[in-house]
């Protein structure tokens, strides 16, 4: 008799056996396997290969590793990537008073083994940029989904860009000071708003400012048709030395546009007697956002403003920017002289700005490119006032891009961007310099947190 005669002969005996052995197979698999299982699907969120609206409800997780930080912001490392190729380079040891932070990172804990003690240099602004970016460093080792490098970083928290640090901005084109050499190698890091800037009573924290914008519900029809802006007129760039005077000049208390000097009575911006000072015609972040064009002007390097100014769904109206932070990279200008069919003479297509500046069409664009003397300012909003479906889809290409739908300035990308930086600086940046065996371990993040060694609290 062969086995399928027997089964069929003796079917309901058999079968039972079968089914049995086979639910007791099942439990087994399933007590055995099923931790593992979860595990996995933990570590592996399904992502799509391009960023899109699905990619939203990643932006405010901190702990995508490197695939699906590339795969949810791609291009988002590409800084990172340029300061890699200039090749290795060495961790000076420099204990001046001055000299940039040294921050070694060794199996996942921190030690500050320098900090700049320069009373001039490192006034209070600077000593809370410190503070919020050692945070930010932290928080992106303790949310890695794996361990990072050791390295020795050098931070500079200084409005200047130095060689050889992390800087929060590096010139894109031209020196800061004519005829000095140009800071080639400065890796960008993201600004110390993304922690807090509590300094700007009106700002706090970029997250703050994200919850004030996002609760607003403005049509960019409703939004004011005026170019706005509030500012200090002393700060330019050597790029643009007369860039905010200008401003003033040509639109400054015109009936088109609501451009203002801040009026800080007695103040300088900051903090008084550890009084915030207010500007009595500051706009909050939320106020810019009701206004369809935002003007910005850079400072005497980079200005922290702009990612702010990014999170407003209205046209950016800016100068070519002079100054590089993290995501710069990602803005896509199309020239006012282009939307107006001015002529672009051979000199602006070849100086510094033009060739550092790729030009868009207007259906690509997320800000506007002016003259860097606003001498077509007052016709590029009047143009775009008759194109109103350009400048609106210019506009809302700026929020989705760094906000809305493509996260470029969310938690998550944040934190994937320190990442790709503490990996790429530990690739090129060698600690050979024979100094470092003489070396101090340095003060243990956590303690320097706390305001130890007692220096790093004196006012
Ligand atoms: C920065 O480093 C580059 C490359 O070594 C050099 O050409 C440049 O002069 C340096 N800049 C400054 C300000 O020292």
């Amino acid at each position: 008799m062969d086995r399928l005669t027997m089964l069929r002969q003796r079917p309901c005996r058999q079968l039972s056996v079968i089914a049995t052995a086979g639910i007791l197979l099942l439990i087994v698999y399933h007590v055995y396997h099923q931790p593992v299982l979860g595990q996995l699907s933990v570590h592996r969120l399904p992502l799509p290969k391009t960023a899109s609206l699905s990619n939203r409800k990643h932006f405010d997780d901190l702990r995508l590793d490197d695939a699906q930080c590339q795969a949810t912001f791609p291009g988002l490392t590409k800084d990172i990537d340029d300061m890699v190729a200039f090749g290795s380079f060495s961790v000076k040891y420099e204990t001046r008073p001055d000299s940039p932070m040294l921050v070694r990172l060794e199996k996942g804990q921190l030690y500050i083994v320098h900090h700049e003690t320069d009373k001039d240099i490192i006034t209070a602004p600077y000593r809370d940029a410190r503070l919020a970016t050692l945070h930010q460093i932290h928080r992106a080792i303790l949310t890695s989904p794996v361990p990072l490098p050791d390295t020795v970083l050098a931070v500079n928290v200084l409005d200047g860009p130095r060689n050889d640090t992390l800087s929060y901005s590096r010139a894109a084109f031209g020196a800061a000071t004519p005829g000095s050499p140009l800071v080639t190698r400065a890796f960008l890091m993201p600004h110390f708003s993304f922690w807090g800037w509590p300094a700007l009573p009106f700002v706090g924290s970029f997250q703050k400012a994200v919850e004030a914008v996002s609760t607003q519900h403005m049509p960019f029809s409703k939004k004011d048709a005026r170019p706005v802006w509030r500012g200090t007129k002393r700060y330019n760039s050597a790029q643009h030395p007369k860039m905010r005077e200008d401003l003033l000049a040509v639109a400054g208390g015109q009936r088109w546009a609501d451009v203002q000097e801040l009026a800080w009575g007695e103040g300088d911006g900051q903090t008084k007697n550890d009084q915030k000072v207010v500007a009595t015609n500051a706009l909050r972040i939320q106020d810019f956002c009701k206004y369809k064009y935002v003007v910005h002007t850079e400072g005497i390097t980079y200005s922290g403003r702009l990612q702010f100014l990014q999170l407003c769904a209205s046209v950016l109206l800016t100068p070519p920017m002079a100054w590089l932070q993290h995501t710069t990279h990602l803005v896509k200008p199309v020239y006012a002289s282009d939307l107006l069919g001015v002529r672009t003479t051979e000199k602006e297509t070849t100086s510094p700005a033009g060739k550092k500046w790729p030009r868009y069409s207007p259906s690509e664009a997320n800000a506007v490119f002016v003259a860097p003397d606003w001498s077509d300012l007052y016709d590029a909003v009047t143009w775009l006032e008759a194109h109103l479906d350009v400048a609106e889809g210019i506009a809302q290409r700026q929020r989705s891009l760094f906000w809305e739908q493509q996260g470029y300035l969310s938690p998550a990308a944040e934190v994937c961007y320190w990442r790709a930086l503490i990996q790429g600086w530990a690739k090129v940046a060698k600690v050979i310099d024979e100094r470092w065996s003489k070396a101090p371990r340095g003060v243990p993040w956590e303690e320097f947190a706390m305001g130890y060694p007692k220096e790093v609290r004196d006012k």
